[in-house]
């Protein structure tokens, strides 16, 4: 099984960093492929913790490569400062490998961002901040600048010419900001590109070497299906594709070669930013689970709303992914509750619906129908084997992989690595 791709199955935030460490312990390749510095990773292992937003969760094991692929979108200053972060944690960044054909965050994106997200005003979709949607946006119309530009002064020189005097037509004329500065721009990514080209290259060979020997390469993904373009809460939404088809294309593997999808939900719903979602609890039980879980943006540290499990909405990834497997994080969030809820269905307009519409405005609309189970009510954490949980906390986990149709491979219990329960082991 050498392909095993990890996909958030929710709004984002599922424990990909812990999952993505662990199974990275046995992995040749660890790839990231989609999304940008919009993610934030958590990964505690013997080296500390961490919140990773562009190297690979598996950049702690020293034989693992570790590659951020042309289906990322790479803030320079942020990934520069994370190598010197993991440097000065004593964690070798010498295996970590960018992708030549990977699009660069430029300085328009981040000042764009914000602007273009303050003129929607109230339907602001809540972004990061941090250049995503414009960066990817420019990848599609080809104005995009990529790492491998950074490789000749010449050429890069060339192209932010081009592209920073269209930017600053939009940036002073719809704007009415400052314009940004040439030289200043070209310096700067300059110093950039000289600290990061040692890491810069094609790395569709070095995949492809290591399917050819049979090796384990894992395709870490970022956000979660529900913020897809397409399959999520359009237009709230993050900019990239966060699904399993996306891993192809991402990475320049062909999907004839992926073997294992293993889809990550949370053993509740989290969301942060704008949209619909509808199982959101703004009373106790939401403030309960927020502050049991640490509910607070890796990125930018806003509140994350909080609300129960939508099997709804993880049927609906489950069809959009192809998932073969799943894992259930973060269960022991849920210790004290007397009572758990699971949606199961939804009303709409007076009728009752299986299915995740794709209209906003519906699903706003939408009321969640709920199933009840018992809690377990018992700290679980210290917990290692499945059939020692609680027999309510394997009750829930079962209900779950019914209602989300696939079967669920492992089971978290609190943040660290021994902290993964094997129901059915994956390598
Ligand atoms: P953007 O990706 O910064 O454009 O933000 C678009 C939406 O996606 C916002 O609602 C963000 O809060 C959300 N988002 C982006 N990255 C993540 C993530 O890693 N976890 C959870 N939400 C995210």
């Amino acid at each position: 099984m050498p392909v095993i791709v990890v996909i958030g199955a929710q709004w984002g935030d599922e424990g990909k960093g812990k999952i993505v460490d662990m199974l990275a312990q046995k992995a040749k390749i660890v790839v990231r492929f989609s999304g940008g510095d919009n993610a934030g990773h958590t990964v505690v292992n013997p080296y500390g913790k961490f919140g990773l937003r562009l190297v690979p969760c598996g950049i702690f094991n020293s034989e693992t490569i570790c590659i951020i692929g042309n289906g990322v979108v790479i803030n320079p200053a942020v990934l520069i400062e994370e190598i010197e972060m993991l440097g000065k944690h004593g964690v070798s960044t010498s295996n970590l490998c960018i992708s030549d054909r990977a699009h660069l965050i430029m300085p328009y994106h981040t000042l764009l961002d914000g602007l273009e997200d303050e003129a929607r005003g109230a339907k602001a979709i809540g972004t990061t901040r941090k250049g995503i949607g414009p960066a990817f946006a420019d990848k599609v119309a080809r104005y995009g600048i990529r790492a491998g530009d950074l490789l000749d002064r010449e050429v890069f020189l060339e192209r932010l010419r081009l592209v920073l005097d269209y930017k600053n037509t939009i940036l002073t004329k719809v704007y009415e900001v400052e314009p940004l500065s040439l030289d200043e721009i070209y310096q700067q990514y300059c110093q950039y590109g000289e600290r990061l080209a040692p890491h810069i290259k094609d790395t569709t060979i070095m995949l492809e070497e290591a399917l050819s020997k049979n090796e384990v390469v894992l395709l870490e993904g970022a956000q979660g299906t529900l913020l897809d373009l397409d399959f999520g809460t359009y237009p709230y939404t993050t900019s990239s594709s966060p699904l399993a088809g996306a891993s192809s294309l991402g990475t320049g593997i062909g999907p004839t070669e992926l073997n294992h999808v293993l889809g990550l939900f949370k053993a509740y719903c989290s969301r942060v930013g704008g949209g619909p979602m509808p199982t959101e609890l703004n009373d106790e039980t939401g403030d309960l689970i927020r502050e049991q879980g640490h509910e607070y943006g890796t990125v930018t540290g806003r509140p994350r709303r909080c609300g129960w499990f939508d099997a709804v909405a993880a049927h609906h990834s489950t069809r959009v992914n192809g998932f073969t497997g799943a894992a259930i994080t973060r269960l022991d969030i849920l210790d004290t509750f007397p009572t758990l809820k699971i949606c199961v269905g939804y009303e709409l307009d007076g009728h009752s619906i299986d299915y995740f519409p794709a209209s906003v405005t519906a699903l706003d609309r939408c009321q969640p129908v709920y199933e009840e189970l018992p809690g377990w009510q018992t700290p679980i954490s210290h917990i290692r084997e499945y059939e020692k949980l609680p027999s309510q906390a394997r009750q829930y986990v079962e209900r779950l992989e019914e209602l989300i149709a696939c079967p669920v491979n492992l089971v978290c219990v609190g943040p660290e690595r021994e902290c993964i329960i094997h129901k059915v082991p994956i390598l």
